[in-house]
């Protein structure tokens, strides 16, 4: 391995490297963990969590695109206390560093939440305020700055010590908007991009592939987005940011970074390879020795737009 120190620092959460796996994508980690050990990653995202479970939406609920996936999940989840009770000790068996990522339908909701989590000592809350496929919550809170704010300052509120990093949607207008009113609701980092909606539809029975109709659209094919809009983000903020959004390679990562990441998580990539994680690390290091560099953290916000 190059001669790289791949280690970063995210809104005062120190990871090994930074490469993370993206909520929803990786479950709780012990699928994967068959294939390796979990402590080779920075962060895990968990599966998004909701105050009580939910079985989610009704099947079919992914569909291929090319170069992508829609989904239309749901947040499937067995709900935060399950979530404490059962996961959370199996994750913390390894070095890596874990963020739990929550949806709620109020703002309150949110709050018991960051009570829960908090006093359980997960590493950092993802607070998901972009999921296109529920109805109550989710987008609702992403789109107007004002809500967004709103669930912030609550989570911030209820986190305690735990560091909250928010979750925004591409379905908007100005992304910048957005994370400015979750910056100035106290967050101390954004993570960047959830799912941007799509549709598909068989053109024999005229039937959506989905029977939710829409989906949220991830994968290769997002990642030139997520690359403009967390450039754009990093120009209008301070705090740190986490991207994602169509991470496969090293190239990808870096892309990510130069554009003004901290760090990155790999989410739709693991579908086809579940040891995608790992390969985009080591990709990373391997562009960084190659430019000479000795910390990988000096990436980020290296783009020199013309
Ligand atoms: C099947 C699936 C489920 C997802 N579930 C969640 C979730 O529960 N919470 C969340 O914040 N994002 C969720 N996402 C969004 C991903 O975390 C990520 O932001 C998005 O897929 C873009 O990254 P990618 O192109 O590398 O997959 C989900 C994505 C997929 C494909």
């Amino acid at each position: 391995m190059p001669n790289v120190d791949m280690s970063v620092t995210l809104a005062g959460m120190t990871m090994k490297n930074p490469i993370c796996v993206a909520s929803g994508t990786y479950g709780f980690g012990r699928e994967y963990g068959q294939f390796y050990d979990l402590s080779e990653l920075g962060g895990i995202c968990a599966k998004g969590l909701t105050l009580h479970r939910r079985e989610g939406n009704p099947a079919p609920r992914i569909a291929e695109t090319p170069m992508g996936i829609l989904n239309s999940v749901g947040l499937q989840n067995p709900g935060v206390d399950a979530f404490i009770a059962e996961e959370l000790p199996f994750l913390r068996q390894y070095d890596v560093k874990v963020i739990a990522n929550i949806s709620g339908n109020t703002p309150e909701e949110y709050g018991i939440m960051c009570e829960k989590l908090s006093e359980a000592g997960v590493d950092m809350i993802e607070v998901n305020i972009s999921c296109p496929n529920v109805k109550a919550g989710g987008l609702a809170y992403g789109t107007r700055p004002e809500l967004a704010a709103e669930v912030t300052q609550v989570a911030k509120a209820h986190a305690g010590k735990v560091p909250v990093m928010v979750k925004l949607s591409p379905n908007v207008t100005d992304i910048t908007e957005i994370a400015r009113a979750v910056e100035d609701g106290g967050a101390d980092a954004v993570s960047l991009i959830n799912t941007l909606r799509g549709m598909r539809i068989d053109v024999n029975t005229h039937r959506p592939i989905l029977k939710m109709n829409t989906g949220g659209m991830s994968g290769p094919a997002v990642l030139p987005v997520a690359v403009r809009m967390v450039w754009e983000v990093s120009q209008a903020v301070k705090i740190p940011i986490l991207g994602m959004g169509g991470v496969s390679r090293g190239e990808d990562a870096a892309q990510l970074m130069l554009a003004g990441a901290t760090a990155v998580a790999v989410g739709t990539a693991m579908f086809a390879d579940p040891f995608a994680p790992l390969k985009v690390r080591d990709e990373l290091s391997h562009i960084a020795a190659k430019q000479g560099l000795e910390r990988v953290a000096q990436l980020t916000g290296g783009v020199k737009p013309w």
